[in-house]
């Protein structure tokens, strides 16, 4: 056994305990040729690479076939809308009103742009959109757009710089960090984002004015919501339907702002 193949083959046993579960005893036979060893020692190692990558690949194929087989997925593509979301902001504004002509709305988290572009159509000449993402976003008529990451000062001034000396009626964030699957790590980084909507409708909101938040249940969410009704009037929550079930995630709705 030359010194490639040895290493291969401690490597190998070292990091594979499954070997000796799955009852497999071939690397135990001493008799054996050294490159029959050797063979066996890549060969079992391909193997169990590759179960790996079937289970990661089975996830993802099977968060793809939920995606595809999705109603809502199916709905916005055949009504022509970018994103399945929009139907959370429709079944929303259906049984709470937000929207009306001539409002000033923030939209932080917009991309691909479903909730825009269903606001934009309910403000009519005299209203303002203004939408906001790290990622970029297909131009949407009469909707201006900041491109950066909230959390940075330097785009949060550039939202500050296009709304000054006006204020907003309406502040919504469906802003979403990119999930790792653990917790303990999504739900205060989804915080984070929370906090910082909020931070800004204190900011820009008119008295009496709403914010419309994302928030997910978990750690985090009795404080917020506290936090929510000392600086609004009624602070309701939401789960449409176009939420998925399993799902944590939750829409506060507070209205009635107070500066
Ligand atoms: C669920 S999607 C929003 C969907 C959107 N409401 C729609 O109707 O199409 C969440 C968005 O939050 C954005 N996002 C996450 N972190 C952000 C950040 N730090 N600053 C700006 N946008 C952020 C993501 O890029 C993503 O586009």
């Amino acid at each position: 056994m030359n010194a490639n193949e040895r290493r291969c083959f401690e490597s190998f046993a070292a990091s594979t305990p499954s070997c000796e579960n799955a009852g497999c005893s071939l690397l135990a036979v001493p008799q054996l040729p050294v490159f029959s060893l050797a063979f066996i020692c890549v060969h079992l190692r391909t193997e169990f690479t590759n179960l790996i990558r079937m289970a990661r690949s089975k996830s993802s194929k099977s968060w793809l076939k939920e995606h595809f087989d999705d109603e809502y997925v199916l709905r916005a593509q055949q009504e022509g809308y970018r994103s399945r979301a929009i139907y959370k902001l429709m079944e929303i504004e259906k049984k709470d009103r937000l929207l009306r002509p001539g409002m000033t709305v923030i939209d932080l988290g917009a991309a691909p742009g479903g909730w825009s572009e269903y606001a934009v159509r309910k403000l009519g000449d005299k209203g303002r959109m203004i939408a906001l993402d790290i990622l970029p976003m297909q131009p949407i008529p009469d909707v201006e757009i900041i491109e950066g990451d909230f959390r940075e000062d330097a785009v949060l001034d550039k939202l500050m710089e296009l709304i000054r000396p006006d204020r907003a009626d309406l502040v919504f964030s469906d802003m979403a960090p990119n999930m790792s699957g653990v917790g303990a790590v999504d739900i205060p980084r989804s915080y984070l984002l929370a906090e910082l909507a909020l931070d800004l409708a204190q900011q820009v909101l008119k008295p009496g004015g709403a914010l419309l938040v994302k928030l997910f249940q978990g750690d985090g969410f009795d404080d917020y919501h506290k936090d929510l009704k000392s600086h609004f009037n009624k602070v309701v929550m939401r789960k449409p339907k176009a939420s998925r079930a399993r799902s944590r995630e939750i829409y506060a709705l507070a209205t009635g702002f107070e500066l």
